[in-house]
């Protein structure tokens, strides 16, 4: 072991690339540049659905002689992919949307013609005097309209989980039940709003490589996207997506500006860069509207004896966009009659897509909100009535789990929290003109291992640098990754250099599902681990060695030499190995990923128990979230400051989809109204009080080979139901329908 001091991982290490982000110097996909570059614009539809007649572009074209080409289905350049059915690696089934294809419009705000110039403003100026005559058919947008055209998804989305089959007899025991409850849930689209924007730069090379710089979780699923859509070869595209601000599944699939700048910078044979418009955002990345049922029943003891839960989700006409939504209301707890069925309904809008923890967050409002409601019927405390439903297995796969600190969550959360003294009854606990409530709600996500790889190269004189086509979406990947190899290598963080996000790095998935810090984090401590083999095969070339005898797992590495963990004394330099060997440097790579008999016997989760206090206004209807408490058991914490960071940014996340987020669309044209950040509103500051993180002991080398199991989406799991069960606690008001805002109060 080693000591206190030396011990990197554990550390409340700041983030390595801070000071970089913070004076600017880290550039982010918009931000490379080069003499000539060329700036690109769209033009977005004004209708959701219909055809394009006429596009008129004189006016354009007279007032700024900086354009230099502008694209529309009539003249776009033929494009490989057009006749083809590639798709992405995180594509749902379906025919993948195809930007400037054809006369057909799908959503509002699609492009329909691509300006290019000279400059930003030329082109933007340009797009906005280019007018479009349509052909408008009668839009479909409101999924409440819809649900009669409920199907089931035709294909499973890679990765997807569909509902298990139906296990007990769930509606004979809803039947015969001591207590019931049923109700029906609301959540309308919440949109992706990160600090960047979607972007591409796309520099041309003279001999027609391109260097694209794109605002991706996934630089590799970037580079596979443009040499199979446009027919390049590998080495001749190089996407490098080095700092992202913000993404949080947004950036999972290519997006239309990675097909039309690189399309653009081809046909003109110029670099080329295009980067959305925060309207633009809006019409394309959103969590789906929802209605959920949720029916419940329990015995005289509050123990569930029947679980049913029904969604529709929302998707476009042209993908069957799936989550994994009903599915942990047959694992969260202990039931043997469950029936949980999911189904999809197409509107006329642009894909859904993944938003931080996509299908959870959005269930679990429903289940969780269920449970408290249940609760009150059975006349049991909310915290009780889920400690005596407590599971520890997954029911739904009938697995064992790699572990569940859930009870620890519930236990250290009360306890900060002080929920024992919370008075039962709805509206007992008032402050001056407020009213006060405490809610609280179980948080459950997937900890998985995705297939990663690293290569980590330790120097003779110490410095070592770590190479993985991992992402950082502003999560503290640089910074883990460089403890993790700092500690196996026992030299300081700041020795270590990580370059990632580069898709001629080590082979990687795309950061998502809170799967990075287990994988990258083990392929980089595999690979330090066979910098240690190599050195202990060079140290046992030499007969005298005292390291002759020892195996790997004996041996460490410290202060720059390799020896014998339990005697300092059996201990070589490594750079005399390395001198002896002529070598100046030792290479390797590590690689992990799922262990499919692992996963045949047993199943991995994070868990967290959040509480919630609002005071409540009644007569204005104001909410103000005044304190929350996310217990979280997780596995092995690996940076406790970049760790609480994830779950602060999950807790606001869920703040904003309880009280704030939501597009307002009109349903007789299909439009977005309020595409912007003044009338889409998201948590302030203001908004924002005591949010308290706590992390439950739990290390899980089921999970995965580093015992991590990943922090980005388990923050915000629960945090909807916490808040409206806390309104309910505080108000007796019950609201089933996201966002919670003022007019649903009064
Ligand atoms: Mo996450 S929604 O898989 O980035």
């Amino acid at each position: 072991m080693l000591t206190n001091e030396r011990r990197q991982v554990g550390r409340a290490v700041p983030r390595i690339e801070g000071p970089l982000k913070a004076t600017g110097r880290a550039a982010y996909a918009a931000e490379h540049s080069e003499p000539g570059l060329l700036h690109g614009a769209a033009v977005p539809a004004t209708i959701a659905r219909g055809r394009i007649l006429e596009i008129d572009s004189r006016a354009a074209k007279a007032a700024f002689p900086g354009i230099v080409a502008i694209y529309t289905h009539e003249n776009r350049p033929d494009a490989a992919w057009l006749d083809r059915s590639w798709q992405d690696d995180t594509a749902p089934p379906g025919h993948t949307y195809r930007p400037l294809q054809n006369d057909r419009v799908l959503f509002d705000g699609q492009p329909v013609a691509f300006v290019v110039a000279d400059s930003f403003e030329n082109a933007r100026d340009a797009a906005a005097l280019i007018t479009v005559t349509y052909d408008r058919d009668v839009p479909e947008t409101d999924l409440s309209a819809k649900l009669a055209e409920r199907y089931e998804p035709p294909k499973k989305r890679s990765g997807i989980s569909p509902p298990p089959e139906p296990r007990g007899k769930p509606e004979q025991a809803f039947d015969e039940a001591h207590v019931t409850i049923s109700a029906d849930y609301f959540i309308e689209n919440e949109h992706h709003n990160p600090m960047e924007l979607f972007a591409t730069t796309v520099l041309y090379g003279e001999d027609g490589s391109l260097t694209v710089y794109d605002k991706t979780q996934g630089s590799q699923n970037a580079q596979k996207f443009v040499c199979n859509v446009f027919s390049l070869k590998q080495d001749k595209v190089t996407v490098i997506n080095a700092y992202v601000g913000g993404a949080f599944g947004s950036g999972l699939r290519p997006r239309h500006q990675l097909f039309l700048a690189v399309m653009a910078s081809l046909d003109l044979k110029r670099s080329v860069r295009f980067e959305m418009s925060r309207r633009d955002m809006f019409y394309l990345s959103y969590r789906p509207a929802m209605h959920q049922t949720v029916s419940l029943a329990a015995d005289a003891e509050g123990r569930l004896t029947a679980v049913m839960h029904d969604t529709v989700q929302a998707t476009s006409r042209y993908e069957d966009y799936q989550e994994v939504v009903v599915n942990w209301s047959g694992l969260a707890y202990r039931c043997d009659n469950v029936k949980l069925t999911y189904g999809l309904a197409k509107l006329d809008a642009a894909t859904p897509g993944d938003m931080r923890a996509p299908g959870a967050a959005s269930g679990l409002f429903a289940l969780e909100s269920a449970m408290d409601e249940l609760s009150y019927a059975a006349g049991l405390d909310p915290l009780e009535l889920r400690r005596r439903n407590f599971v520890h297995f997954d029911q739904n796969e009938n697995k064992q789990l790699t572990s569940k600190a859930l009870r620890a969550c519930y236990r250290e959360g009360a306890a900060r929290f002080g929920w024992e003294r919370r008075k039962p009854a709805p509206r007992a606990m008032r402050e001056g003109h407020e009213l006060i409530g405490w809610g609280m709600a179980t948080g459950i996500w997937e900890a998985q291992l995705q297939s990663a790889k690293a290569r980590v190269r330790l120097s003779a004189n110490g410095q070592v640098i770590v190479q993985a086509a991992a992402s950082d979406i502003g999560t503290g990947t640089y910074t883990i990754l460089a403890q993790i190899a700092a500690e196996a290598l026992d030299v300081p963080v700041e020795e270590v250099s990580v370059q990632i996000g580069q898709s001629d790095l080590p082979e990687t998935s795309v950061e998502g599902g809170s799967w990075t810090a287990a994988s990258s984090g083990s392929a980089v401590d595999a690979a330090c681990l066979a910098i240690r083999q190599r050195l202990l095969d060079l140290a046992q070339k030499d007969k005298a060695s005292p390291l002759k005898e020892a195996t790997v797992e004996e041996v460490v590495i410290r202060g720059g030499h390799l020896r014998l963990d339990v005697d300092p004394k059996a201990s070589v330099a490594i750079s005399e190995l390395m001198a002896r060997a002529g070598e100046t440097a030792i290479e390797e790579e590590g690689e992990v990923g799922p262990d499919a008999k692992q996963m045949k016997k047993f199943a991995s989760y994070t868990h967290s128990a959040c509480f919630v206090e609002v005071r409540v206004d009644e007569e204005l209807g104001l909410v103000r979230v005044t304190r929350v408490v996310s217990a979280v058991a997780a596995g092995r914490i690996l940076n406790p400051k970049t760790a609480r960071s994830q779950i602060l940014g999950g807790v606001v996340m869920g703040l904003g989809m309880s009280l704030h987020e939501e597009s307002m669309i009109d349903h007789r044209s299909g439009r977005i109204m309020n595409h912007n950040l003044a009338e889409y509103h998201v948590p302030a500051h203001a908004d924002i009080h005591d949010i308290d993180v706590h992390f439950v002991q739990e290390f899980d080398d089921k999970a995965s080979p580093i015992g991590v199991k990943g922090l980005g989406e388990i923050g915000i799991c629960g945090v909807a139901a916490a808040v409206a069960n806390a309104i309910f606690h505080a108000t007796g008001i019950r609201i089933r329908h996201l966002p919670i805002t003022i007019d649903k109060i009064l």
